[in-house]
């Protein structure tokens, strides 16, 4: 991210960290540090440290750590470059693209008319459901939906007059321009005829809030059974339906267990109602990976509660391994008989729909069942195809995992369990679609337990000089730049050597990159078990010298296989090899 180093460094300075902190939570001193039960998840005793002459945070119990940047990222759930505007908001900071590019300026001063019209338009829609006169058909549609006043309230829910001009007339009367309010999508200009007129006329009114409460668009429901069913705001330059998610700015000052995907507007909705509160709707399209990641920012773990019908389960399918490459952990709840979950908690309350919860399927099981309905099981062809490719499938996953779902299978065709296995063995198992998860978002500093312990040594080396500039010094006279393997730990220890004593390891982490300053914020995490640094460092840096000298015997090793070898090659590399061996010792 690239903000001037000199603002940052303004912005770090006066945005002091103690004081950030202290507006959420109480901090105590002890020792050199201050410290807290930690904010960013429940416990009772204090393990979260803030650092103030090194200006971080860091919590020993969930491993969340860095500049006061990381510490509003995790607080308000916001990206770095929101987690900055927020800060420099605090202290009275223009942003630096504010001051030097005008366009920007342009465009941001647009985008907040926009939404100025949206809240506008909001407004007017819910004044004229309450309206007695002009609300009485959607008072009594809402009413047979069961929308109780509180629900209308709670989601903002509006209606828009049947006429074709009455919102562009209020918001003219107020100033705004044609053009920017077809651009925002509240009225529509049809080119043939030219005319301008109001976008969403006799419908429903679902406003659509960003994270943060703006107004970003908005869903417009027919009240009878006229095609097409809903309107929704396309694409302007506040609101993309990919970036979005219907519902979750209610839970932005919430700590969730788990959030549920469902489709529609009416979903997330019905369940509130029925005390289901956690619902957010992805609004009929697929899932996109920016949704999965705004998704990540609140919780670990989805459960996909998507229609009944084919069409949601086919959109399902598509939306889950997204989730999961977002490093997200997904459930799959299904409903019977079609319904969606808006009607399935109108028949069988929460109640059901948390036995449904408790009971859904792991993302695996999942696709196996999706498997199913491609094949006839009353046709011995049919069975036959289905075991094959279902074998295939489970022979692609871990081994626990594979004999639970043999046996599904194996009741499901009446095929033996050996058979199956035989031929999920041939097979090979299918080309998996996983991918390693990235790390990201507020929870994203969970410790990792698969951690190289290559990792663990560089990390510690930079703690050490991070500590003590004589580590640094030290570090630099045995080269270490060049022994580095990871690559963020090998910049920091250059800028570390360049700049010596005045080397800040709270600004050097807020330029970074957010996957970049997660790894070199967990550099915190070793800095505490630091008795001498120099020493450390020494015995770090023989590690890595080991370590990359047994790397290359090794590779020396595999030069031994290769078929064109001449004897007096091969030769020549064995002794290379002795002589490494016995100097590595
Ligand atoms: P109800 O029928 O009122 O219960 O709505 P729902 O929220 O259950 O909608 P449904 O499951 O039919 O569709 C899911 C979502 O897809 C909706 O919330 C809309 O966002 C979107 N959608 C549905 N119908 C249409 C349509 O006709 N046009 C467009 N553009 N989107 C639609
Ligand atoms: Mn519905």
């Amino acid at each position: 991210m690239a903000f001037p180093s000199a603002w940052l460094d303004e912005l770090l300075h006066k945005n002091e960290i103690v004081s950030v902190v202290s507006e959420y939570v109480e901090l105590k001193p002890k020792g050199r540090k201050l410290w807290a039960c930690c904010p960013l998840h429940g416990e009772k005793t204090p393990s979260f440290s803030v650092s103030p002459d090194k200006q971080l945070f860091y919590c020993f119990g969930c491993h969340a750590g860095g500049t006061v940047i990381q510490f509003v990222m995790d607080m308000e759930r916001l990206t770095f470059y929101e987690a900055v505007q927020h800060l420099a908001n605090r202290v009275n900071m223009e942003l630096p693209n504010e001051v030097n590019d005008r366009e920007m300026q342009r465009q941001r001063a647009y985008k907040k008319r926009i939404i100025e019209a949206n809240t506008e338009a909001a407004r007017y829609y819910c004044k004229c459901f309450s309206d007695p006169a002009i609300g009485k058909d959607a008072q009594a549609y809402a009413a047979r939906r069961g929308l109780t006043k509180e629900i209308v309230t709670r989601f903002g829910i509006g209606y828009a007059p049947d006429t074709w001009d009455s919102l562009m007339k209020l918001l003219k009367g107020k100033g705004y321009a044609e053009k920017e309010l077809v651009e925002g999508g509240l009225l529509v200009h049809n080119e043939s005829r030219d005319s301008t007129y109001d976008a969403f006329r006799g419908r429903l009114i679902f406003p659509i809030l960003g994270v943060n409460g703006d107004v970003l668009g908005f869903g417009a429901r027919v009240m009878g059974d006229e095609k097409p069913k809903y309107i929704n705001t396309g694409d302007t330059p506040v609101y993309n339906k990919r970036n979005n998610l219907y519902g979750l700015y209610l839970h932005k000052n919430e700590k969730l267990d788990d959030l549920v995907m469902v489709e529609g507007y009416m979903d997330v909705i019905g369940l509130y109602k029925a005390g289901v509160k956690n619902a957010v709707a992805s609004l009929g399209t697929a899932l996109t990976q920016q949704q999965a990641r705004l998704l990540k920012r609140f919780v670990e773990k989805v459960y996909i509660a998507y229609d009944g019908d084919a069409a949601g389960q086919n959109a399902m399918v598509r939306g889950l391994d997204i989730l999961k490459n977002e490093g997200l952990e997904v459930r799959v709840i299904v409903f019977p008989d079609d319904l969606d979950p808006d009607e399935y908690v109108q028949v069988y309350g929460k109640e059901g729909f948390d036995r449904l919860k408790e009971g859904a399927l792991s993302l695996n099981a999942f696709k196996l069942e999706a498997m199913v309905k491609g094949y006839d099981l009353n046709d011995e062809n049919g069975r036959e195809r289905y075991a094959k490719a279902a074998c295939a499938f489970v022979a692609s996953l871990q081994p626990i995992e594979q004999e639970r779902y043999y046996k599904q299978i194996a009741k499901k065709t009446g095929y033996a369990l050996d058979a199956l296995k035989a031929q999920g063995v041939r097979s090979g198992g299918m080309q998996s679609t996983e991918q390693k998860p990235t790390s990201r978002g507020s929870l994203r500093r969970r410790i990792d337990t698969d951690e190289e312990p290559r990792d663990i040594i560089e990390r510690t080396l930079i703690a050490a000089c991070v500590h003590d500039p004589k580590a640094t010094v030290y570090a630099a006279n045995e080269k270490a730049e060049d022994l580095f393997r990871n690559e963020v730990y090998r910049a920091m220890f250059l800028a570390m050597r360049a700049q010596g004593a005045a080397f800040s390891l709270a600004k050097y982490i807020g330029e970074l990159s957010e996957k970049d300053a997660d790894t070199a914020s967990a550099v915190l995490r070793e800095e505490d078990a630091m008795e001498n640094a120099v020493d450390t460092a020494a015995d770090c840096i023989r590690r890595m010298k080991r370590d990359n000298e047994a790397d290359e015997i090794a590779s020396l090793q595999a030069r031994l296989n290769k078929p064109d070898l001449t004897a007096e090659e091969r030769n020549a590399v064995l002794k290379e090899i002795t002589e490494r061996i016995r100097a590595n010792k």
